[in-house]
This record gives C-alpha cells, sequence and structure tokens, in this order.
C-alpha cells in the first residue's frame, strides 16, 4: 500500500531542508522497496502571499489526510511588521494534527565530542529525549493583543499532563528508565498542577521510573554543567521551546536537531527544530541533517519502517565521522553536497 506524505517547505531555509528530507524518503524508500508518495502545500509565509491565509484550507486536508506530514520551516522578517502570523500556520497544524507529543532526541555522535561548544569531557555521552507538550499551555490559551496591555493565558487540564507524562514514561523504558520533569513549580500554578500529575501517574503506573524534578531556570544550567546525566527529559510547551534549543547546540548546532510531534489521531508532524534561518537562506548553507533525521523518525513512527530509518540515520553518522558537514559545524559542504553524501551512502 503507497504511503502518502505530505511536504511542507514554508519560509527561508524551509525548502532547502526539505528538499534534503524528500532526497532521503526516495532513496531509503527505494531501497526498502516502500511506496511513497508525495505531495507539497504552502503553509506560513508563503501561504500568507499565495492565499492571504498561513493555514489555507487545502493544506489543511492534505495535512489531515496523509500517513505522515513533514514541515520545513516558517517565517521570517518580511511577516514581521503585522497582518498574519506565519508562525500561527504551524500553530494551527500542529492542533489540526493532535500532535501533542513532540519528541527532541539530543543526541552528541560519538567522536564528534569537538563540534560541542562544551569541553570534550562535558559534552561527551549527552544523549536525551527532551519530550515537549505541544498543543497545550501559554501557546494556546486565550490572547489578550493590545499596545498598553496584553496577556497570554497559560492553562493546563490534569489530561493533558497525563497524556504527556505517559508518552514521557514509555519513552523512557526503553532507555535508562530516567525522567526528569522541568517546570516551575515554585512560581506558577500550572507547575503545580503538572508536578502533582506526573508524579501521581509514576506511582499509579511506572513504579519502575525514576523521577526527578527540576525548575526551569536551575535545568538551563544543568544542561550546560551535565548534560551527559539527563536521560528523558520532560516538559511543558514554552519550556521545551527554549530548553531544546539550547540543549542542541552542546550536540553541535541547532541543524543537526530533528522532532517528532506524535498524535492519537494522524500520523504526526515532522520537523527539524530549527527555524527559517532567514540570515542563511538562499545560500547553500543550511545545514539538512536536522531535516533528514526528521524524515528518519517519519519512517519509524508514522510508517514503521524501524529497518528503514536506521538505513538513514546509519548514512548521516557516517558522512558526520568522515567530516562531511555545513558551516555550522565546522565544515566546507554545501546544502547540496551533504544531501548527495548522505543519499550516496544509502544505495551503498
Ligand atoms: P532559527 O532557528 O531560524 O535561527 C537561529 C540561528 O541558527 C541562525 O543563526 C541560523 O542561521 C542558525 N540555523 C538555524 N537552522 C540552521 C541550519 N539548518 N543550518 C545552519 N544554521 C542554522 O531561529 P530565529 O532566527 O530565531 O527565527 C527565524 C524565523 O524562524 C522566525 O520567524 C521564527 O518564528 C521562525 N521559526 C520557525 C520554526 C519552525 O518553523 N518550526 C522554528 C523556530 C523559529
Ligand atoms: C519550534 C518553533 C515554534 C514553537 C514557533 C515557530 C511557533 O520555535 O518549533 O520550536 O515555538 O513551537
Ligand atoms: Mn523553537
Amino acid at each position: 500500500m503507497t504511503h502518502t506524505i505530505v511536504l511542507l517547505p514554508g519560509d527561508g531555509i524551509g525548502p532547502e531542508v526539505a528538499q534534503a528530507a524528500r532526497a532521503v524518503l526516495e532513496k531509503a524508500g527505494a531501497a526498502h522497496g516502500l511506496p511513497l508518495e508525495f505531495s507539497s502545500h504552502d503553509i506560513g509565509g508563503c501561504a500568507i502571499d499565495a492565499h492571504g491565509d498561513p493555514f489555507p484550507d487545502a493544506t489543511a486536508e492534505a495535512c489531515v489526510e496523509a500517513d505522515a506530514v513533514f514541515l520545513g520551516a516558517v517565517g521570517g522578517p518580511k511577516w514581521d511588521a503585522g497582518g498574519p502570523r506565519p508562525e500561527a500556520g504551524l500553530l494551527a497544524l500542529r492542533r489540526a494534527l493532535g500532535a501533542f507529543a513532540n519528541l527532541r532526541p539530543i543526541t552528541l555522535f560519538p567522536g564528534l565530542e569537538h563540534l560541542s561548544p562544551l569541553k570534550a569531557e562535558r559534552a561527551s555521552g549527552t544523549d536525551m529525549l527532551i519530550v515537549r507538550e505541544l498543543t497545550g499551555g501559554i501557546y494556546f490559551g486565550d490572547k489578550v493583543e493590545g499596545d498598553e496591555n496584553a496577556s497570554d493565558l497559560c492553562s493546563y487540564s490534569r489530561q493533558e499532563v497525563e497524556r504527556i507524562a505517559r508518552i514521557a514514561f514509555d519513552a523512557a523504558r526503553g532507555r535508562s528508565r530516567r525522567v526528569t520533569s522541568v517546570d516551575k513549580a515554585n512560581v506558577l500554578a500550572t507547575s503545580r498542577l503538572w508536578r502533582n500529575t506526573v508524579i501521581a501517574l509514576r506511582d499509579a503506573d511506572y513504579p519502575d521510573i525514576e523521577l526527578d524534578h527540576v525548575l526551569v531556570d536551575a535545568m538551563a544550567m544543568k544542561l550546560i554543567e551535565r548534560p551527559a546525566a539527563f536521560d528523558v527529559v520532560l516538559t511543558e510547551n514554552m519550556f521545551g521551546d527554549i530548553l531544546s534549543d539550547e540543549a542542541s547546540v552542546i550536540a553541535g548546532s541547532i541543524g543537526l536537531a530533528p522532532s517528532a510531534s506524535l498524535s492519537q489521531t494522524h500520523g504526526g508532524l515532522y520537523e527539524p527544530i530549527h527555524g527559517s534561518a532567514p540570515d542563511i537562506a538562499g545560500q547553500g548553507k543550511a545545514n539538512p541533517v536536522g531535516a533528514m533525521l526528521s524524515a528518519a523518525m517519519l519512517l519509524r513512527h508514522a510508517l514503521g519502517q524501524e529497518d528503514a530509518a536506521v538505513t538513514i540515520e546509519g548514512a548521516i553518522a557516517a558522512c558526520l565521522s568522515d567530516g562531511i558537514g555545513t558551516g555550522d559545524i565546522g565544515g566546507s559542504a554545501s546544502t547540496h553536497e551533504v544531501i548527495s553524501a548522505v543519499c550516496e551512502r544509502i544505495s551503498a
């Protein structure tokens, strides 16, 4: 049966990295005999320009019907001056897919400790999975926009916290059985509900998991101090957004970091964690690895194709250990050269 994949290239470097994802999916699909069918749709700033809407109905329909959705990135200075925002399209997409569980693995490739801005002995062994709640919290609460006063409501229900915590505990069972829950329970009511809910779920259903709690400000420090100490990091929407950009750099560059946003009703959304990088767009400088690793996560989580996912991950690891990379990781290759090098290693 043919698997349908919707590509949403978006803005800035989005199209450059979406091309990378498609290339490795086609190559790994052919190598593993998977019939994949692609269609591309507008989202974000390019959709505002073409349709006056960052998330047009045609895009929404294609996404909810697809087996999986890959997104490059949205946004840029062109749309910052007022009017509809590209980012609203991405938030609407996550909501439409029910993509509440954002998995952001941060792994320092062994042998590539020199890519980290941290001392090698400190960065060495970094291998964590950030589990970020993606469809609740301050991103989706009522907003008041104003010139003198503005507000963003942060709210969570017990049910929303419990379902994302379950994802984190289940993931920990396949790893080192340790979960660090990050909150701001000394100040925020939502964080106290978060902490109580996570503790109750662990006690009831996951007594085999070691659970600890770290306040988000201290977590920002500890990630730099001892990144290798963390296994699964469970946190709410905005804290997860911030901490995952921080953690990505420990492994070398934000351009290396992938994500999967899982849903109970759809095949999920797959996107690198970086943005549209307007400063390097169109110059062949974008690191395509985060996008290609997201494509591997798509094969694993949406299509159940573990072997094909491992093929892509292995090809990427081989390129990185051969020193093939873009400028953000100290290499001299262009986006296209990295894509070609990875694809060559997939057919090998
Ligand atoms: P960004 O992630 O786009 O860029 C931050 C820095 O990282 C820049 O210096 C950029 O050049 C670099 N960088 C990012 N991706 C890279 C890659 N693949 N290879 C090499 N270097 C890379 O964050 P920003 O500059 O804060 O945001 C730019 C725009 O992107 C904003 O409009 C923002 O809203 C949007 N954004 C979108 C997404 C998304 O679509 N998922 C995520 C984050 C930001
Ligand atoms: C991300 C981005 C988005 C987020 C923005 C663009 C809405 O920063 O995917 O990390 O904050 O979730
Ligand atoms: Mn972000």
